[in-house]
């Protein structure tokens, strides 16, 4: 098998008034998915999307990890999952703070009996871990906050990043980090921690991004799966899950790759940041 890799960065919503931030997230991508897919080419499919989503948290332009949104309380609170297609095992943390990978602290959950935790038992787990204090909030995020609280006016998970891979043995896992909505109720469950947001088989893996509510009404990304493992192609999968979601009002973004090696993406408009490589080549999207 060929093994092939997409990442995203979540909605570019500042294109129209920002041309030089567009060209450092399409920089910062074109660099995440080489290294990622170098890395790829000797490791599995899940240790591959979690260095490449760890990359993705560490790169300031994102919401996800170092560079998170703030919520309405002033804090920030980072969710993230693995899931590997070839075990069928999704892991993940919901509202973790003071860390800088939550994609990390999910990794180290997957072999365990327990495999979702959230807020400060997530966070206590982490210590457990040995994982330090890291504060991710950068000026930037803060500056954003005080606008949003002079308008009391809420994100639409912007930002959030994910990777989807196909290894050389045919497994296919999917990652998927954010630092949720912006400006949201403390508490608040992202999509990125769930199922809907991130999810895998041995059929089919998606990533998704856009507005979680919309995306969990939909239960998305397992959906999109279940229809490629049932029979239909990953183009139909896609296609008719989004366009429900669109029936409904629903704001979100896809990228996928099948067990043939096809990629897939669908996104509502503005448009997502992506990139994807193969043996064909790199290409860049928005
Ligand atoms: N998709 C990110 C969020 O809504 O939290």
């Amino acid at each position: 098998m060929n093994p092939k890799i997409i990442i995203h960065g979540g909605f570019f919503s500042e294109s129209k008034t920002n041309k030089e931030i567009k060209i450092a997230k399409q920089k910062a991508l074109t660099d995440i998915v080489k290294k990622s897919f170098r890395y790829l080419l000797n490791h599995s499919a899940a240790k591959t999307v979690v260095y490449s989503v760890e990359l993705l948290e560490n790169c300031p332009l994102f919401n996800a990890g170092t560079g998170s949104q703030i919520q309405s309380d002033g804090k920030i609170r980072m969710s993230a999952s693995l899931m590997d297609g070839k075990t069928e095992r999704f892991s993940g943390v919901i509202n973790i703070r003071d860390i800088k990978n939550p994609i990390r602290l999910a990794e180290k959950l997957i072999d365990l009996e327990d495999r979702v935790l959230g807020g400060d038992e997530a966070l206590a787990f982490a210590r457990r871990c040995k994982i330090p204090y890291f504060n991710p909030e950068i000026p930037q995020r803060r500056i954003e906050f005080e606008e949003k609280m002079k308008r009391a006016k809420k994100g639409n998970g912007k930002g959030t990043v994910g990777c989807v891979a196909l290894d050389k043995n045919g497994n296919i896992a999917a990652a998927t980090s954010t630092g949720g909505k912006g400006f949201e109720v403390p508490g608040r469950v992202s999509d990125s921690a769930t199922v809907a947001g991130n999810y895998a088989n041995r059929c089919a893996g998606v990533s998704c991004t856009g507005v979680g509510e919309d995306i969990v009404n939909s239960a998305l990304a397992s959906k999109i799966v279940t229809r490629v493992s049932d029979g239909f192609s990953l183009k139909e999968a896609v296609d008719k899950s989004f366009a429900e979601l669109k029936k409904n009002g629903g704001f979100a973004g896809i990228i996928s790759i099948d067990n043939k090696g096809n990629f897939y993406h669908l996104d509502s408009h503005p448009y997502m940041v992506f990139a994807l490589l193969d043996q064909s080549g790199i290409k860049v999207f928005e």
